[in-house]
This record gives C-alpha cells, structure tokens and sequence, in this order.
C-alpha cells in the first residue's frame, strides 16, 4: 500500500520528519532516550542529537531529561513536545485524506509498469520492504539529508540470520535461489564467505540479485598504490627498540583523503598469505569516496569510529556507523565510505582468518554481554548509476583497480547470511565482580575470531565500557600482568581507568607479547588507598584488538611524531613497599 511521508520544512531553519516525531513517541512511550533509540533502530548517539536539534528548533525543550545525564536517567516529553507530536500527526492525517486520491493514481503507474529506474538517475532509494521470519518489520526508516542526495535506510536485527531483503517487489525469488530468469531481468549470484563444505554452524553465503553480475564489475586491473597500508608479514624498516609504546593521535591530513587512502597501519600480526593474524590500522578521512569503491580479499574489516560518523554505502545496503559503534565489512563485499562530518579518524582491525563471531558465554547463560539482537544488519539498497566508476580490489596485500562505466552496488535484493553488520557499543551488558577480585579482560569480549586452537582466538575485540566498581578489599584497576597475547588498544572517548592521563581519545598503545604492563604510578596510588565505596565509571569506552600473534609495528607508527617517548616513565614512581614486615611500607 502506498504512504505518505511527510516532512514539514520550518522557517527560518529546521525541519520534522517521520524520523524525530517517531523517536519522539517512543521516548513518551519508554520515558527512556535509549530505549527510544532501540525501538526506532537507531543508535544512542543519534537519538541525543535529533532531541537536542529538536530543542533547538523550536528553541525551548520538547524533551526534558532527568538526573543522571546523557548515559542515565530517565527522559519525557514536555508539554510543548506532546504538542508537537500531536500537530504533525494532525498534519499527517490531513494532508493524506486531501492526497489520497492522487496516490492512489500514482499507484496504478507503478502497478501497470515495470518500476525500473532510470538509468543514469542518481543515489536514489526504491521500495524499501523487506521479509524476515518472526519479526515485525521496522517501520521507522529516517530520511537523511547530505547535500541534494536524499537516502532512507533501514536495518534487520541479529547476528548471523538468514536475513532476506528486497528494494523491489518480487526481486527476491521464493523457494529457490536460481531461476531460469530472475524477476525484472536481475542476475542471480553467490556470495561465498565460507568453503561450500563449511560445518553448518559456520557456513555462511548470500545471494545476490543485481542489475549485473559482479564479473561485469571487473575490467583489466591495474597496480594501484596505497604505501600506508600494509599486510602482514611486515617486518617494516625501522630501527625503534622493544618497549611498551602510546601515541597520541594520528594528526587528521590537509590534503583531501578518503577513507581508503586515510588508511594508516600501525601493526600487522600473522600472515595474509596464510589467512591467520591481523592488522591494526587507524584512518583519517575529509572526503568521499563518490564513484570509487572497494572490496578487501584478505579480510574483514572492523571499523571502530572514533570522530565523525561514516556512511558505508555498501552493495548490500547502507549503514550509517557513528562514534561509539562500530561495524564489519565481510571480506570481498563491495562498499564506498561517506562522512557524516566534515571529518573522520577511527580505527580498523583487519582480520585475515576465520570470522568474528559472538563468544560462547559458558556458566554467564544465555543473556548479556553482546546480544544477538542488538547488531543491525542493512536492508538491501542499490543504485542503477551509469557514470564512470573505478573498484579497487585488496587482494593478498597489493591494490589493483578497474574502470567501469557504471556503479557496482546494483543488488536489488538478496538473502542469506554473509552481510555486514553495525552494533552499538552501549548496548553492551557488561558482567563483573560483585565481591572480590575480578575476571579477566576476556569477560567484556564482544567479538572473537577463533584460529584453529580452542580458546586461543586469532583476535579478540573486547571493550572497557561504563560500569560500577563494587568490589571489597580489592585493587580495582586491571593489575599488572605479562600476556602471550598481544594487545593494541584505543580509546573512543573518556578516560581509561588505569591511565588517567596520557592516554588520550584517538590515542593508541601497545603492549606487546610478554612485555609488562599494568596501571601507571598515579593510578597505583589512587587505587591502593581509595574509599572502596561504590563507584560508577562513566564516560568511557576504550577498546582492545587483541591477538595471539606478535603485532609488528610499522615504519609509519614507528616514526609517528605523536609517538610518546616518555611512556615508560608512567611506571617509574612505583616504590618499593617491601619492608619486611606484613604491613609493608605504605608512607
Ligand atoms: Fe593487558
């Protein structure tokens, strides 16, 4: 049935739309920002800013939030919100009865004819409709507005389904994957993500059906340079010596630079050539990619947004990845990268080996930690785009690309269970110590990449999230350890508990196999005599790209000039406390 959606443009500056007035309603509804956010799919940070530019359209709150601030606390409408609410619905329903008999004419255009696109036509959205069994499709889908190109997006719920997903009524075939001919002359293809023969619980493949099979996205390649991306193994020209390293971070570039050019590798671990290991990169980014694309054969690619939002236009769908969330590119799916901002830095892992998948949780149950439902996975999307375009392919550590005569995200419908996906990191539920002591880091893994030996991942992303700090008689900040592991960490925003200084957002450390670390001196101190009252660690969330591989530094990050040369003077004013007697020497 045809809708209508409208969007109320205010004078002097502003506008209202489907998307606010339903974040709106369900924020009257929950009397909760977050669970807002949840119910119109879309992430915590994105909710806040459309409350708050909603406040100031109309230059009073329509939302007032209790105590407890941006991560807490509980949030209602006030009276001049309902009255909004109220005013655009009335709009809505009036406008609709006045347009009813035109839609319905615009309707019975569609239904008598074949609704291709125009060829040449720009960026722009067909039916968005999908199927998925047991849930009730997502109503909300937001309108975007970024310079003249208007983009609606959606997403489907949990991880590893067999999403189904159509731009088109009737794109997708039913009961089969391969029709003679395909439904509005679309080519029938898979995706293979895993070996035919994979074990079910790890056999994961898509089919797509697009407007050309993918062997027309491919010309004759040609080398392609990108001399700050590098693969593993890397064993880079530099004469930097062993040690714990921290950097802040990497400086934003002058020149205009996408997001694959603003690739800069920090670490490599393992062996592209062997499909085990990984690489750390950061990016920096001021640009569009606008008719260039890429896939990655080696790996997938993990992308942790650190500044600015990026819009991955992607060949199964767009999603809009903010900081605070993160997203995963599978290997060999086709996508170009947007900003949302005039700028962007975050960081990548690329994983070589077996895919990320959600930890078992053994004796924690069936609940917490990264919840299936909680990673969006796009709705296909697709554009039939007939301008020059050029595919840059990562293929066994080099670049080579291809000139094409037109766009190569053309699937207009596909299903299965090979797709990106985006998660929001806040709704993490993370588990701890309630007495004494606490578990190890392991216990906030929100993805792991298993290699061929049990319990010993090829990578763990793991997150150092808000949580309360209740445990008696015990030091609270990580202790001091040695690890076989490797450990690359970042932070998004905040402050990390066990380095409150130094470590900066965007910064970088490393504490490589088996070389000591732990809290700083000040953090030592702070610790050993703080009131062990409850205690609520808040805005913050630092990560970990963790991997039972040695991580090679690169020339790049080697001769970084925001690497820290005094790093290691953070453990220096840690005394001796041994005395001899059992009190030890805490003066
Ligand atoms: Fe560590």
């Amino acid at each position: 049935m045809p809708s209508l959606s409208l969007r109320i443009d205010l004078d002097p500056d502003g506008r209202v739309g489907p998307g606010k007035i339903a974040l709106l309603e369900q924020i009257e509804a929950t009397g909760s920002i977050s669970a807002a956010a949840r119910a119109v799919g879309m992430s915590y940070k994105r909710a806040w800013d459309l409350v708050e530019e909603s406040n100031r359209i109309f230059g009073k709150p329509l939302v007032s939030t209790q105590a407890g601030g941006r991560r807490g606390g509980g949030a209602e409408l006030t009276a001049a919100g309902s009255a909004v609410v109220r005013r655009y619905r009335a709009i809505e329903e009036a406008a609709g009865k006045a347009a009813a008999r035109h839609i319905e004419a615009l309707q019975a255009e569609i239904d008598g004819a074949c609704p291709a696109m125009a060829a040449g036509s720009s960026l722009v959205l067909a039916v968005d409709s999908y199927i998925f069994d047991g849930y009730d499709r997502n109503e909300f889908a937001a309108t975007i507005q970024r310079g003249r190109r208007p983009l609606a997006y959606s997403y489907m719920p949990g991880f590893g389904n067999d999403f189904e997903t159509e731009c088109l009524p009737g794109a997708l075939p039913q009961g089969m994957n391969s029709p003679q001919r395909p439904a509005y002359g679309l080519y029938a293809e898979q995706l293979s993500g895993s070996p035919f023969t994979a074990p079910r619980g790890t056999n994961e493949r898509s089919w797509l059906y697009r407007i050309r099979p993918s062997v027309k996205h491919h010309g004759r390649f040609s080398a392609a340079s990108y001399p700050h991306w590098k693969s593993a193994p890397n064993p880079d020209d530099h004469d930097l010596p062993l040690g714990q390293l921290r950097w802040n971070p990497v400086p934003m570039p002058a020149e205009p630079t996408d997001f694959i050019a603003g690739m800069r590798t920090v670490t490599t671990a393992g062996d592209v050539f062997g499909q085990a290991g990984m690489a750390a990169h950061v990016y920096v980014a001021n640009t569009d990619m606008v008719d260039d694309h890429f896939f990655n054969a080696d790996g997938e690619m993990l992308v942790v947004p650190q500044v600015g939002g990026l819009r991955f236009v992607t060949e199964m769908g767009v999603m809009e990845v903010a900081p605070g969330e993160v997203c995963l590119l599978p290997r060999g799916l086709t996508f170009k990268v947007e900003l949302m901002d005039d700028q962007a830095r975050g960081y990548v892992c690329e994983n070589y080996g077996a895919k990320f998948t959600l930890p078992d949780r053994g004796p924690i149950g069936a609940n917490c930690l990264a919840n299936p439902r909680d990673f969006k996975t796009p709705v296909a999307w697709f554009e039939d785009k007939e301008t020059p375009c050029r595919l840059t392919v990562k293929w066994c550590g080099g670049f080579h690309i291809t000139e094409i005569d037109h766009s190569p995200l053309d699937v207009v419908a596909w299903h299965g269970n090979y797709a990106p996906f985006k998660y929001d990191l806040s709704t993490f539920s993370p588990v701890g110590a309630i007495l004494f002591d606490h578990p190890d880091p392991s216990i906030f893994t929100v993805l792991t990449a298993p290699s061929g030996e049990e319990g010993t991942a090829n990578i763990d992303f793991v997150i150092f999230p808000p949580r309360w700090l209740v445990a008696e008689n015990t030091f609270r900040p990580p202790w001091y350890h040695r690890n076989i592991m490797s450990e690359f960490m970042g932070l998004i925003h905040g402050k990390y508990d066990a380095k409150e200084e130094g470590f900066v957002p965007g910064g970088m450390s490393l504490h490589n196999m088996m070389l000591a670390h732990g809290p700083d001196a000040d953090g030592f101190e702070k610790a050993s005599r703080a009131d062990l009252k409850p205690v609520k660690l808040d805005n913050t969330m630092a990560f970990m790209f963790e991997t039972r591989f040695p991580q090679l530094l690169t020339r790049f990050a080697a001769e970084l000039d925001t690497l820290q040369d005094n790093y290691i003077d953070c453990w220096s004013g840690l005394k001796k406390r041994f005395n001899g007697t059992p009190e030890g020497d805490w003066s």
